[in-house]
C-alpha cells in the first residue's frame, strides 16, 4: 500500500483560520513537507507549528530566489523524489501550504510531479485575498461584478491596462514592486479607492489606505482596489 499525498491549505497566517480537516491531518502526520524560500524560515511551518508532533519527519524544500525557473524546479524535483520515497514506503505525506494550495500555492509544483502516480487529496484553505478583504473591511465583488487578481511583478504597462479594464482588483506579491504599483494607481487617479494590507491576520498586521502605506512593503502584502462601488449594493 502506498501512502496518500495531502496538499493542505493552512490559511493566511493566524492558526485559528485553519480548517478542522487541515488541523486533523497535520496532527496525525508522520511526515510533513514544506518549502522554504532561500533558506529563510518557512511561513507555512510557523502556522502549523503547534500541531506538528515531536519526532515527525520533515521534508524541507529549499527553493532559491531567482528569476530563472530552473533552480526552483530542481528544488521541487528533489523534494518530489523524497516525498515519493515516503509514499512508496506506505507513509502519508502532508504538504503544508500557506493560504490555499491551488491559489498561487507552492503545492501545485508537487501536484504536477506526483498526482498522476499517487493518490492525492487537496484540502482548501482561507486565501490571503479573502483575509485581506476582511481585514480592510472591503467587500470585493457583488452581483455580477468582476474581480481581477493581478501579480505585482507584471510589467507596468500591463498592470495599467488590466487595472483600467477592471472593476475590483487585488494585487498580490507587492513587496519590492510597491513603488511601481503605486505609480500606476496614482496615474489612473485611483489611489483614494485603494487599501494596503500587510501580514493579514498576524499580530503584525497593517491595514492602511494606500496613500498612507509605508515606502517599503513586505512580500506578504497586498493592495485591494474597488472602483465605483455602490454603498447600497
Ligand atoms: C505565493 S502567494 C501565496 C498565496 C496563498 N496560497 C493564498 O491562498 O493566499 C504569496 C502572496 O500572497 C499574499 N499573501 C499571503 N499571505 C498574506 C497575508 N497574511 N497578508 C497579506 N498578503 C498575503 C501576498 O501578496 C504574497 O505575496
Amino acid at each position: 500500500m502506498t501512502g496518500v499525498l495531502y496538499g493542505v491549505g493552512l490559511g493566511p497566517g493566524a492558526p485559528d483560520l485553519m480548517t478542522l480537516r487541515a488541523a486533523r491531518l497535520i496532527k496525525g502526520a508522520a511526515v510533513v513537507a514544506y518549502p522554504t524560500l532561500a533558506g529563510a524560515d518557512s511561513f507555512a511551518r510557523s502556522i502549523a507549528a503547534d500541531l506538528i508532533a515531536p519526532g515527525v519527519r520533515e521534508i524541507v524544500m529549499d527553493v532559491p530566489m531567482s528569476v530563472e525557473r530552473a533552480p526552483a524546479q530542481a528544488a521541487y524535483d528533489k523534494g518530489a523524489i523524497e516525498i515519493a520515497a515516503a509514499l512508496d514506503a506506505g507513509q502519508n505525506v502532508v504538504c503544508l501550504c500557506e493560504g490555499d494550495p491551488f491559489f498561487y500555492g507552492s503545492f501545485m509544483y508537487l501536484f504536477a510531479r506526483l498526482s498522476e502516480t499517487y493518490q492525492t487529496e487537496v484540502v482548501p484553505g482561507v486565501t490571503s485575498v479573502t483575509a485581506c478583504a476582511a481585514a480592510a473591511c472591503m467587500p470585493l465583488a457583488a452581483r455580477n461584478e468582476r474581480l481581477t487578481v493581478l501579480p505585482g511583478p507584471l510589467p507596468e504597462d500591463e498592470l495599467r491596462a488590466r487595472i483600467e479594464g477592471a472593476e475590483s482588483v487585488v494585487i498580490m506579491k507587492v513587496g519590492r514592486h510597491l513603488a511601481k504599483i503605486r505609480g500606476v494607481i496614482d496615474a489612473l487617479g485611483l489611489t483614494a479607492d485603494a487599501m494596503y494590507v500587510a501580514r493579514a491576520t498576524l499580530a503584525e498586521e497593517v491595514v492602511l489606505p494606500l496613500a498612507d502605506a509605508p515606502e517599503k512593503a513586505p512580500y506578504f502584502s497586498m493592495i485591494l482596489l474597488t472602483k465605483g462601488a455602490d454603498p447600497w449594493l
